[in-house]
């Protein structure tokens, strides 16, 4: 099978450039050959040429191929093996994973790679593939794609004949012990007495009431009772476009944002075309948005109230509100529905660090000599706190990292790699819960996340200041 097969799709994109090729369908259609290519377009076709049976026949048996092509990428740039860190986990206990995961490219060393000029890493073509953009599992079909945990878990509890969130096409590409933890704690700013509220439970339309009346305000509650209750979405509705067996009833708020947290479930960005353009978007945490002032790695949307209404009228549709009309938006009511669900995420605090003082630094008395000595190198040498500020280690800020200064423009996987733009700057409190990293997931590790920077940056640290900085950044 050719690429352009792999990517075909008649119910799907044909967003332009490349797209328009991929929108040329064989197998459907074998005449197409012969026709011109459509023009570029930003809207998805609305209506739909193929059968649903005959869709979900020929993605289904087109997914072992495109899982593998993924499976290859991520082998060529990671070392995906569990090698858990000792005496460190993540909040609940998962472990967290140990070690540089990306892979050098042949002949050079981190050190030498830290002394190059940007330029000679990008004519040399030794910018390491990891570092570079990563694609969606399947980057021209992209939408939303779940971890196993959390579809199996949902099924569980909710049952499968209206919620079931597997693809029929597609999978998470993640190993489970490179995500968070599942499900994971929850912490409230209004009530830091209680601990964990979620007691260990994924939090959904079937227990959240019993979990939380009595410990919420009543719009507060209300505003959980919306966080957990589906709506349709792009790949999960009840037409025959798109990509679960059954007609769904769509996805909810915490089916990617697990417990107001993560569970690294991915999809595409809502607001780049063509399609080759846009960026894999890995779920960020929603604990601690309330100390945050921009939302969305990109859009900088400048409340939760507006991040919350854009999400189901454009992100669940991939920015597109034609087709969010076909598939049933669900238009929240901005003074009492909206409200309410930013009332009760303003209220997700991020987890306990017992080590850090009020002004979030380390409390000498509590911290190990290495995590004081990295805490002096993220705040000097490596220069990191001039982006992340404490006690949130956010400047609530954006930044262009200019990546591009390091690598030519190239297509991996059906995604065109060219620098991201700027992009926000993440808080590092709590960061060793949140893997992988990055807006799209492309860094595994923390220890990842210091080689990257230290290129990026180029600050040049050795080997033994790397390693500090590592054992400070999992104190946060
Ligand atoms: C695909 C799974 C998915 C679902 C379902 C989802 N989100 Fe998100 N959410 C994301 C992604 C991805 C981002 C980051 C977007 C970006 O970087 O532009 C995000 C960002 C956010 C942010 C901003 C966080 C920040 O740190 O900037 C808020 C707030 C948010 N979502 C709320 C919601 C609400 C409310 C819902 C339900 C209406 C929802 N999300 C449903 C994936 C999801
Ligand atoms: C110029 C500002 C700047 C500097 C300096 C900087 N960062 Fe960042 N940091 C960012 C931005 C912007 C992002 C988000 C980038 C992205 O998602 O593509 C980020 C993301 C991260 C993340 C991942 C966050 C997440 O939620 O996935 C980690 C970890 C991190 N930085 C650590 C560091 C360390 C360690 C240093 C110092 C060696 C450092 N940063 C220096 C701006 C900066």
């Amino acid at each position: 099978m050719t690429e352009n097969q792999i990517q075909s799709n008649p119910v799907n994109w044909a967003v332009g450039g490349i797209f328009a090729t991929a929108f040329v369908f064989s197998t459907a259609a074998p005449a197409a050959d012969q026709q011109e290519p459509p023009p570029p377009s930003s809207y998805a076709p609305v209506v739909e040429e193929e059968s649903f049976a005959s869709t979900k026949a020929r993605m289904e048996a087109a997914k072992p191929e495109i899982m593998a092509r993924q499976k290859k990428l991520l082998d060529q740039r990671y070392d995906l093996s569990d090698r858990p860190a000792k005496n460190v986990t993540m909040t609940k206990g998962k472990p967290i994973q140990a070690g540089v995961r990306i892979k050098l490219p042949n002949g050079v060393t981190w050190q030498q790679l830290a002394s190059m000029s940007p330029e000679k890493i990008r004519d040399q073509g030794l910018f390491p593939a990891g570092f570079l953009p990563l694609p969606h599992p399947n980057h021209a079909e992209g939408g939303m794609v779940f971890p196993q945990f959390h579809i199996d878990e949902i099924k569980k509890q909710e049952g499968e004949v209206l919620r079931n969130l597997t693809r029929f096409d597609l999978e998470l590409d993640l190993p489970d012990h490179l995500l968070p933890e599942f499900p994971p704690p929850m912490f409230l700013t209004t009530r830091p007495d209680l601990g964990d509220v979620s007691k260990g439970q994924l939090v959904t339309t079937q227990n959240y009431y019993e979990l939380f009346n009595g410990t919420l305000t009543p719009k507060q509650l209300d505003g959980v009772r919306l966080l957990v209750t589906p709506a349709p979405q792009q790949q999960f509705n009840l037409t025959a476009d798109r990509r679960s067996a059954r007609p769904s009833l769509g996805v909810t708020c915490f089916d990617c944002h697990a417990n107001g947290h993560t569970n690294a479930a991915t999809h595409l960005d809502p607001q780049t075309r063509p399609q080759e353009s846009r960026r894999r978007l890995d779920i960020p945490t929603l604990r601690g948005v309330n100390i945050q002032r921009l939302f969305g790695s990109q859009r900088s949307l400048r409340s939760i109230e507006d991040f919350t209404e854009f999400e189901q009228r454009g992100a669940y549709f991939d920015g597109d509100n034609v087709i969010a009309t076909k598939k049933g938006v669900n238009i929240l009511e901005r003074g009492s529905e909206v409200a309410n669900m930013a009332e009760f995420q303003s209220i997700l605090d991020f987890p306990p660090a017992p080590k850090l003082d009020i002004i979030g630094k380390l409390d000498p008395a509590k911290a190990s000599q290495p995590e004081m000595a990295g805490q002096e190198l993220f705040f000097g040498k490596g220069k990191c706190g001039s982006c992340h500020q404490p006690p949130f280690y956010t400047d609530n800020m954006m930044h262009d990292l200019q990546t591009e200064r390091f690598y030519k423009t190239q297509m991996i996987n059906g995604k065109k790699a060219s620098g991201d733009g700027p992009i926000k700057t993440f808080p590092l409190r709590g960061i060793k819960d949140s893997p992988p990293y990055l807006h799209d997931g492309r860094l595994l590790t923390l220890d990842d996340t210091v080689e990257f920077f230290n290129v990026v940056v180029g600050t040049k640290l050795t080997e033994a200041e790397k390693k500090d900085l590592v054992a400070f950044l999992r104190t946060l």
